[in-house]
């Protein structure tokens, strides 16, 4: 193995840069040459290279986003797609491939692997926390910190009117965002798509709590929640079952994208970027690079990405207990 591709892909997350840096560094460690691929999997149909060597990585370390872009690519959906991206990785030479990403990047470097003799070896970089396998995701803990800061300034505001806030944060299929950021700032009550309990036991929630003498309140809502059609149509809900409170609604959106990573996010994506060169030099093809009980672990792609999101019900037990 002479030379080793590395690219982005879905979703940005921060501790990207921070995954990218120790790619490069561990394959110049190795003498190995290293290639950044521009746009995700879309950069590598469209041959969008460029040679990068320890010295092109200095000062990304505490960057949000990710310098080599992301996207999210359809035309790698289809055969032909997959054929082009296999003709320039061939035509630069390069024997081995590095993604970083979610499910939908996991699920691409798959089915290219059952095509074509490509080695390749996937980072977990999401916010959501929603891959298999790894206790934690390239993100998730800066997401969690920005969260919980936003939460806490809603919070101020909150109790100064006696109001009660929806608050959507993101995690279009996962409640790990909502569940451990719920918890850290305190909410009342945390709804994650993972646990449809209805409405009408979040209404009696908010109004034993208030009985109880609460005078204001947070509901976290996580993006992907089916209690409502979405978060303005479960305000308006609550609003017509409870008088005690004005309710208000934040969507967090893109703010928890974005931010400088928190160090557990760059020493995590340093170990995992080390990990992955690591892992191809000892032959390793289709895994994911993850950790599990503090450990770097090699995950297969398919165990990865199996399934539905498992919540921790010690949490939600936590959560239930501490907001009473
Ligand atoms: O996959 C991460 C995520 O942040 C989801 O929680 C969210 O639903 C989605 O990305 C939004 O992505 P985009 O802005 O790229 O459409």
């Amino acid at each position: 193995m002479k030379k080793i591709a590395v690219l982005t892909s879905g979703g940005d997350a921060p501790g990207m840069n921070a995954a990218i840096r120790a790619v490069v560094r561990a394959c110049a460690f190795n003498q190995l040459e290293c290639v950044g691929v521009f746009r995700g999997l879309q950069g590598l149909i469209e041959g969008d290279f460029k040679e990068m060597g320890p010295r092109s990585v200095k000062n990304i370390i505490n960057r949000g986003g990710t310098i080599l872009k992301s996207a999210r690519s359809k035309e790698f959906r289809t055969p032909e797609g997959r054929a082009k991206a296999y003709a320039q990785l061939q035509k630069a030479e390069v024997d081995a491939l590095v993604v970083i990403g979610g499910d939908g990047t996991f699920t691409g470097a798959s089915v290219f692997m059952s095509e074509y003799d490509m080695p390749i070896v996937g980072l977990p970089g999401t916010i959501d926390n929603d891959i298999n396998g790894t206790d934690y995701t390239i993100g998730y803990d800066t997401a969690l910190n920005t969260v919980v800061e936003a939460i806490d300034k809603i919070r101020d505001t909150a109790n100064s009117h006696n109001r009660l806030f929806l608050i959507e944060v993101m995690g279009r299929d996962a409640g790990d965002i909502a569940l451990n950021a719920g918890i850290g700032a305190g909410a009342e009550e945390i709804l994650i798509p993972e646990q449809n309990l209805g409405r009408e036991r979040l209404i009696n929630s908010l109004k034993r709590s208030k009985k109880s003498g609460k005078s204001s309140s947070i509901v976290v809502v996580a993006e992907g929640d089916q209690s409502g059609k979405n978060i303005f149509e479960l305000a308006d809900y609550v609003r017509e079952n409870l008088d005690d409170y004005e309710v208000k609604v934040t969507v967090l959106g893109h703010i928890q994208r974005g931010g400088s990573p928190s160090c557990y996010d760059r020493v995590l994506a340093s170990r995992l970027g080390v990990g992955a060169v690591d892992a191809l030099l000892s032959g390793a093809r289709g895994v994911m690079i993850g950790v599990a009980n503090n450990k770097v672990v090699s995950v297969p792609f398919e165990e990865a990405i199996k399934g539905d999101n498992e919540i921790d019900l010690d949490l939600i037990r936590v959560a239930d207990i501490t907001s009473v």
